[in-house]
């Protein structure tokens, strides 16, 4: 609530008005399922108690007012000539969204909006997944603009993929929207089928940023997404009902590999495994069996590292770390990879030895330190409406 109360006063410095409304959105780190999100599979996120917390004033012009409270950056514009910047990337994540509501035709006029996060930057938590789905839900709710939860979660991860220009899959906008607290979502990207998971009792989610950002992450991302494609070409041609990997089975996969290209077949490796884990790792939850779950991260950290190709010598040091520490069931790298940040799992009474034992053998195998967190798992985007009377007395002091 601090922050919540901090950025409506900044609000109120900035822009000279009162804002209408506040909303928060968070980030995630996903459990099982790296990947499969493209290729029209499985995967397990959580949103976490890192989060974006947006403030919104309407305006009765054109003029799109943001300002980036952590940054101390401003930027105006106008509907009429919304653009991606490419000197001023925090801007496009919001802007994208407006002009994705423009596309579509939505009654919509200027705002002024500020925002912040305690999402680290480019960490592969999704900061830029919930900036879009905390402006998504801002403007909708403060124009009345009717859309469904879904199609919301559609217009932010459009705005990423069409204005941004970053080619990624649905899952992170999905959980910013949909996340619920000490649960897992359990998403089919293919029909957008999902399920909560209760996460288990007694156990702690810890997130380790490894520190390293590779400028090269997205120009990688794309070229894993085509290889899958060039994969679902292969199996094609024996099975034409075959349209992503998710459709390709195990015995398919069998037949197939030895006249497969090596890449290629350690990229279906891992996609078509990593299904399986997935669908697994529920049971696995659902029946309390952590054992089994903590099972499946590993071998998803192996695949990851060593057929898809997306870890790097951090990532793997900190896994190495983690599972020979006592009480962790489970520790995998988490997003996109090649830098950013691990999870693991681990029993609640054991937590500390597990930060103690990083602090210290970390920075040996790596060379560098890790910023770690205990993350709860927590609710999806939330609005605070301050038009109403009951809220502005909670929150404006
Ligand atoms: C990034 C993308 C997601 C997903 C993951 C990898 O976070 O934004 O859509 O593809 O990488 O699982």
């Amino acid at each position: 609530m601090e922050l919540i109360r901090d950025t409506i006063s900044r609000f109120k410095q900035i822009f000279y008005s009162e804002p209408d409304l506040v909303v928060t959105a968070p980030g995630r780190v996903n459990l099982l399922g790296e990947h499969t999100d493209y290729n029209e599979g499985f995967v397990l996120p959580v949103a976490i108690d890192k989060q974006i917390i947006l403030a919104i004033g309407s305006r009765d012009d054109e003029e799109v007012h943001l300002h980036a409270i952590d940054l101390m950056r401003s930027v105006r514009t106008s509907l009429n000539s919304l653009s991606k910047n490419p000197e001023c990337f925090w801007s496009n994540y919001p802007l994208g969204v407006f002009a994705m509501l423009r596309a579509i035709g939505a009654p919509l006029r200027g705002a002024n909006i500020c925002y912040r996060g305690t999402i680290p930057l480019g960490a592969g938590l999704s900061s830029s997944a919930a900036i879009e789905v905390a402006c998504a839900t801002a403007l909708t709710r403060l124009y009345d603009i009717p859309i469904s939860q879904f199609d919301l979660i559609k217009l932010a991860w459009r705005s990423e993929v069409e204005f941004v220009g970053v080619n990624c899959g649905i899952m992170d906008q999905f959980v910013s929207v949909m996340g619920k607290k000490n649960h897992a979502v359990f998403l089919d990207c293919r029909d957008f089928h999902h399920e909560y998971i209760p996460c288990p009792k007694g156990l702690r989610l810890v997130v380790c940023d490894t520190g390293v950002r590779r400028e090269l992450a997205y120009s990688n991302y794309n070229l894993r997404r085509q290889e899958c494609q060039e994969a679902v070409s292969h199996f094609a041609k024996k099975n034409p009902a075959i349209r992503a990997l998710r459709d390709v089975t195990v015995e398919e996969f069998a037949s197939e590999e030895r006249s497969m290209d090596p890449v290629i077949r350690n990229r279906s490796r891992h996609i078509i495994m990593e299904n399986m884990r997935v669908l697994r790792g529920i049971r696995a939850l659902q029946q309390g069996e952590v054992v089994e779950f903590g099972k499946f991260m590993i071998d998803s950290h192996m695949s990851l590292r060593d057929y898809y190709e997306v870890s790097c010598p951090e990532l793997d040091a900190f896994v190495d770390i983690a599972v020979e520490s006592e009480g962790v069931y489970g520790a995998r790298m988490t997003g996109a990879g090649f830098g950013g940040c691990g999870i693991c799992i681990v029993r609640e009474d054991c937590v500390d030895q597990l930060v103690e034992r990083l602090r210290h053998e970390y920075p040996i195998s790596a060379g560098r330190s890790l910023t770690i967190y205990l993350a709860s798992v927590e609710h999806g985007a939330t609005t605070y409406d301050l038009r109403d009377a009951g809220m502005t007395e909670l929150l404006v002091t």
